[in-house]
């Protein structure tokens, strides 16, 4: 059934019908279609705009059609034009003549902006608990780790030693923040447009205080025009996942690094590796490239969205219909992603012994031992210098600075003493940076009470 039929002499095209359809995929939100009818005509009763009669068939109606879908007795087809056509058609089916009020004082392009953002609301809230897990996950493994050392590194070069759960840390504040930027754009988007009409409201005296209150949102939206054409929270959200996904990138980009033969710093488990075809030695992280490799997907929904909508006039154009695909697509990614992220990092080993090595084996004690320098009188810059010296010592000898004997030290200056290689040990180097942020012991546990608090809170 068409919802338009009246003024058209002759059938639509059936390519036409196909290019123009939506119910592929905006039959993904049939249960918020129907929630947001139901509260639709509860305020349409309440405004004597439907009989008391009227709105209790239809909302059993329109119950019946949601209980039916979820039992898989009722298969929503394609000869429908969209999901709102569909459930129309269905409640005159079962009711007949009150069916045909459902849309009363309503427009689709409302009812979609409606629909679409009830949609967005309830992933929005899923993201945020696979968020939460992901967090848990990380602060777990933050707290086993507050003394196992590893070398940071800047410019991928060894740089100065931290701890395993300092640089965990670090993903713990970019998704931290990625919740609260969810959280910004619900705060932002919960207004309700529906009553907003086709873009002018409408001539019935419907009172959208009361459905927006019934829905969940902070009021209705204050301009029609806007409220049937505003895509705004989705282009935000597509910024926010794509986000996420660069920091999951940035995160799986690290840990196939440390899985690799050369790093060997963690194993990824049996179960989150796959295998060669031909290379029986093989054991890859395809589900970390994996992760990686979908975040162009997500970034080009985020472009998609933002060039479709860019040259639109006001009000509603159908241009805005591909809104759907692009921002399923990106959240189902997205949420998929952040679930098997966290599984593979919560059963990952890490290779302790390994990270400690290659953090003494880098030099990353360097800048500490410039510092005893400093400590004993000597100015940076030249401190600077001999470890410099004492450095190319070691390479030449092929050892670390805490295997280097004091003679050496002596030799270049006289300054050092015996307590130089505790001055330098990796321990040292890492509790003595204990400004709050920083890697050692104190800062670190300052900063886990503050996330322990923050995951019980939020
Ligand atoms: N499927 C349409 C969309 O997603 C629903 C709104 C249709 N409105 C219209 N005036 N054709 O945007």
């Amino acid at each position: 059934m068409k919802l338009w039929g009246g003024r058209f002499t002759k059938e639509t095209n059936q390519l036409v019908h196909n290019f123009n359809a939506s119910i592929s995929f905006d039959q993904k939100f049939y249960k918020q279609d129907i929630l947001g009818s139901i509260a639709h005509v509860t305020m349409l009763e309440k405004q004597h705009i439907l009989t008391t009669d009227e709105k209790e068939k239809i909302i059993a109606g329109l119950k019946g059609i949601l209980e039916d879908i979820e039992s898989g007795g009722l298969e929503i087809t394609a000869e429908h034009e969209d999901i709102h056509s569909f459930v129309e058609a269905n409640l005159i089916d079962r009711i007949g003549e009150p069916g045909k009020k459902l849309h009363t004082g309503r427009s689709r392009n409302d009812q979609v902006a409606l629909d679409m953002k009830l949609y967005t609301r309830d992933e929005i809230v899923e993201l945020n608990d696979l968020l939460k897990e992901l967090l848990s996950v990380i602060h777990n493994i933050m707290k086993e780790n507050t003394a196992s050392f590893m070398p940071g590194f800047t410019h991928l070069q060894k740089a100065q030693p931290v701890t395993l759960a300092h640089h965990f840390g670090a993903y713990f504040e970019m998704f931290r923040r990625d919740r609260s930027r969810l959280r910004d754009i619900y705060d932002r988007m919960n207004y309700c447009p529906l009553g907003s009409g086709a873009l002018a409201g409408t001539t019935y005296p419907l009172d959208r205080d009361y459905t927006a209150k019934i829905l969940n949102f902070d009021g209705p939206t204050l301009n029609s025009m806007d409220s049937v054409s505003d895509r705004d929270y989705l282009i935000e959200l597509l910024s926010a996942l794509s986000t996420i996904m660069m920091h999951l990138s940035r995160f799986c980009e690290e840990i196939i690094l440390w899985n690799s033969n050369e790093y060997q710093f963690v194993d990824i488990d049996d179960s989150y590796s796959t295998g060669s075809s031909i290379m029986p030695q093989k054991k890859n992280p395809d589900i970390a490239e994996l992760v990686r490799g979908k975040t162009g997907r997500v970034y080009g929904a985020l472009i998609s969205i933002l060039t479709t909508m860019k040259g639109i006039p006001l009000a509603y154009n159908k241009d805005m219909q591909e809104d759907k695909e692009l921002v399923f697509d990106a959240i189902d990614t997205v949420k998929g992603c952040i679930s098997l992220f966290t599984g593979m990092i919560d059963t990952m080993k890490f290779n302790k012994e390994t990270m400690e090595a290659s953090a003494k084996n880098g030099f990353t004690n360097a800048t500490d031992a410039a510092d005893y320098l400093v400590n004993h009188g000597v100015a940076f810059r030249d401190a600077h210098g001999i470890i410099g010296q004492l450095v190319l010592t070691c390479i030449d000898k092929n050892i670390s600075l805490d295997e280097l004997p004091l003679a050496e030290y002596k030799k270049i200056s006289p300054v050092f003493d015996e307590d130089i290689y505790e001055a330098i040990s990796m321990k040292t180097c890492v509790e003595k940076r204990n400004t709050i942020g920083a890697p050692g012991e104190q800062a670190m546990a300052q900063v886990l009470s503050i996330n322990e608090k923050y995951l019980m809170e939020s």
